[in-house]
């Protein structure tokens, strides 16, 4: 086996395991049985659901695909199929019990250690007639993919199951960890332009990526505005306070009427308390912090603040550029401060703390334009609709993201301080419905640039 095969299986068996132990943090080493099994919320599952998912989709894909091994349990791939039982259904299935599930994911991942052992990610000899992929991989687990594939989706369903103990009731269980003594310097500007001219959107070979983000190609873009931080809940108050919410000016047609039927008027866990606002955050009421980004916003509440402020939310294909291209050399990067695995000191990712850090920390993960917070911290709304890019070719299955090509959908770029840095990149895709807060979500806004 070469050199580099033996360094992708030692990151990939180092990464299957902290994300078991994120996994666990959340769920058995935090609640009871019955707070495992309960829905706290009809927009999630119970978090049990989640935890097998985890094991389930790990078996299918790692044990019976990839491994060509016997099922160990056929019998659950039903009650765990994300498509056949919505996620406000799923407290009414016959799920494994918490120490069921938790000992199914162990004897799941003892057998996918052993396939990862023998396991060839040697990409098929060049002379195979039959590659069809345009771009990716051409077998699951050409270059690792399928074990990227699963140590993501691990620490994706993590990040849900933060998004599930944000709305559930009850005393606090998660420990807020003393904040990290990041250096915080505010950037030189505001907002910088990023000049007109192509760039390369999209990856081919990342091999981490997903097929929704592939083909690579150039696209190119007239020159804009945007800034150089995420909106702060200061900022934001600002929108609510000259009437923001009770003005359809601002507020597409879609978007008004979602706030008139919830009746909204600050992002979501905000409360009014004796003319200040306070927030709920995992169990505690606080005081808004004014220089973090604002979170659990809408697409909506993001567009309708960006008109009001005179500006827009970025397209994502301008939000990648600003994210990834280096106007001195012409090259696009894995991340904004280059190519260079992300460090703590990078970016706010890995849940660090049970919130994002103030916008202006993290001088050192800024873009060569001087642009921070792109990854880590809140994820940001596009105005882009979710489709697949030109050539978009589903592997290994049409469920992860080309069923989700209906229009339904807004793209959200860069994770937030609850992603993984396994799971995001400056090409990674994530897509919600338009209406969708309960999410770690902000935005940034852009505007055009003014033509000579
Ligand atoms: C990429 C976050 C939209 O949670 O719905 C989890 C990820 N796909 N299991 C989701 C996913 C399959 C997906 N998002
Ligand atoms: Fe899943």
């Amino acid at each position: 086996m070469s050199h580099e095969q033996e360094r992708v299986k030692e990151r990939i068996a180092a990464e299957l395991d902290h994300s078991r132990r994120h996994s666990n943090e959340l769920t058995i080493d935090a609640l009871d049985e019955s707070e495992l099994l309960a829905q706290h919320s009809p927009l999630m599952s119970p978090l049990v659901w989640d935890l097998a998912h985890i094991g389930n989709y790990e078996e299918q894909w790692l044990l019976r695909a990839a491994g060509r091994r016997r099922a160990l349990r056929p019998d659950i791939d039903g009650l765990y199929d994300a498509f056949e039982n919505p996620r406000a259904d799923r407290v009414t299935l016959p799920l494994l019990r918490p120490d069921e599930a938790s000992e199914y994911n162990a004897r799941v991942r003892r057998e996918v250690l052993d396939t990862l052992e023998s396991a060839d990610l040697s990409a098929p000899s060049p002379t195979t007639p039959d590659r069809t992929a345009p771009s990716g991989p051409s077998s699951l687990l050409e270059a690792g993919f399928v074990f990227h594939m699963v140590v993501q989706h691990e620490f994706m369903h993590g990040e849900t199951m933060l998004a599930t103990h944000q709305l559930r009731r009850g005393a606090p269980v998660l420990l807020e960890e003393a904040p990290v003594s990041a250096p915080v310097s505010p950037p030189r500007a505001r907002e910088v332009l990023v000049p007109a001219g192509p760039f390369t959107l999209g990856t081919d070979d990342d091999p981490w990526s997903f097929d929704n983000e592939r083909p690579a190609r150039t696209v190119d873009l007239a020159a804009f505005w945007i800034d150089t931080t995420p909106v702060t809940n200061a900022a934001y108050q600002e929108f609510i306070g000259d009437g923001g919410y009770r003005n359809p000016r601002w507020w597409s047609r879609d978007g008004w009427e979602w706030r008139c039927a919830r009746d909204a008027v600050a992002p979501a866990f905000w409360a009014l308390e004796d003319g200040r606002w306070t927030r709920r955050r995992f169990g505690r009421r606080e005081d808004v912090p004014p220089n973090e980004p604002v979170q659990h916003v809408s697409f909506h509440e993001s567009e309708a603040y960006a008109r009001w402020a005179g500006k827009r939310l970025p397209t994502e294909a301008e939000w990648e550029k600003a994210a990834r291209y280096d106007p001195a050399t012409g090259r696009s990067h894995r991340f904004p401060w280059g190519d260079a695995e992300p460090e703590p000191r990078h970016a706010d990712l890995g849940r660090r703390r049970l919130g994002p850090a103030p916008v202006d920390a993290h001088p050192d993960g800024a873009s060569p334009l001087g642009v921070r917070q792109l990854v880590g911290g809140v994820w940001e709304w596009t105005s882009t609709t979710f489709h697949g890019y030109p050539g978009f070719h589903a592997f290994p299955y049409p469920e992860y993201s080309e069923v989700f090509f209906d229009d339904g959908y807004k793209v959200l770029r860069g994770g937030s301080w609850a992603t993984h840095h396994t799971a995001v990149r400056s090409t990674f895709r994530n897509w919600d419905h338009p209406i969708r807060r309960q999410i770690f979500s902000g935005f940034r806004c852009a505007r055009d640039a003014d033509r000579d």
